[in-house]
């Protein structure tokens, strides 16, 4: 994947192939990740899995912009959106305030916004002011504290339909494509079925147009706990350690450095 994607061609996709998104909150990660992936997400998932912290709501918009340049420095040729944090887009003029911010601080492609029928203002606000808006329904990770927890969406025909009514909402907001997370495969596949934009799942089975991953999970580096949804492409955390365990053993040894390292 060598041409960098833009709106038409992320929409294009729809019913064409799955479309490839991935986290990434350095230039490090971005320069890797770029070759295998269509979008790049700077996700305020950040918060956890590079900040430590327990969720995601600390998270502000000065350490989005910083990490979103970082990103965007590492992976020129990528579509890259930069994650809304919380409290950042609670009235119209609030989010557009600060989506400026992130597009004249940062080279990213869009942002993106937690929330469905009731965001849906506020995204509409965004677009025609020329903000490219990815939306996000279903399990949202910002309204943890006020939901008591992760819970999985879509598991009642009232949520069924809350749902569906988002996702119309959202697509009809202006939104070019939406990730929905922690839902019920079968309604997953029925939100991607009732709209025309690209529905990106996290934990929303296979019957959506793409997927989207936390790098960290799915090299199997973010060893605090593993989400059912997602699949270690390698065991990072233990190749990270071996090695550096290989390291101080050859530092207290002085097997290093060795001739070829010495000026
Ligand atoms: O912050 C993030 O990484 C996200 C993904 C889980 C979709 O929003």
């Amino acid at each position: 994947m060598t041409k960098k994607m833009t709106i038409s061609s992320i929409k294009n996709t729809k019913g064409v192939r799955p479309l490839v998104m991935i986290t990434a909150y350095d230039a490090l990660f971005a320069r890797l990740l770029e070759p295998s992936s269509d979008m790049i997400l700077v996700g305020d998932s950040l918060n956890m899995s590079f900040a430590g912290q327990a969720d995601t709501l600390s998270a502000t918009l000065e350490q989005m912009l910083y990490h979103t340049n970082a990103v965007c420095s590492g992976a020129k040729n990528s579509f890259v959106i930069c994650d809304m944090p919380f409290g950042t887009y609670s009235s119209k003029e609030e989010a557009l305030k600060n989506c400026i911010r992130v597009f004249r601080e940062t080279p990213a492609d869009c942002v993106k916004i937690e929330g469905g029928a009731d965001k849906a203002s506020i995204i509409a606000h965004l677009v025609s002011n020329n903000i490219a808006v990815c939306g996000h329904i279903g399990l949202l990770p910002q309204s943890v504290r006020s939901e008591g927890g992760y819970k999985v969406k879509g598991k009642t025909e009232k949520e069924m339909l809350q749902l569906i009514e988002d996702a119309r909402a959202v697509e009809k907001a202006g939104a070019f494509c939406m990730v929905v997370e922690g839902v019920k495969a079968e309604v997953a596949s029925e939100i991607a079925a009732c709209v025309k934009i690209p529905v990106i799942g996290i934990g929303a089975g296979s019957g959506v147009d793409g997927q989207v991953l936390v790098f960290s999970d799915m090299l199997g580096l973010f060893e605090e706990f593993t989400p059912k949804f997602v699949k270690k492409y390698m065991d990072g955390a233990s190749l990270v350690k071996e090695a550096v365990e290989n390291y101080a053993k050859e530092v207290i040894t002085r097997e290093f450095p060795q001739e070829i390292h010495t000026y």
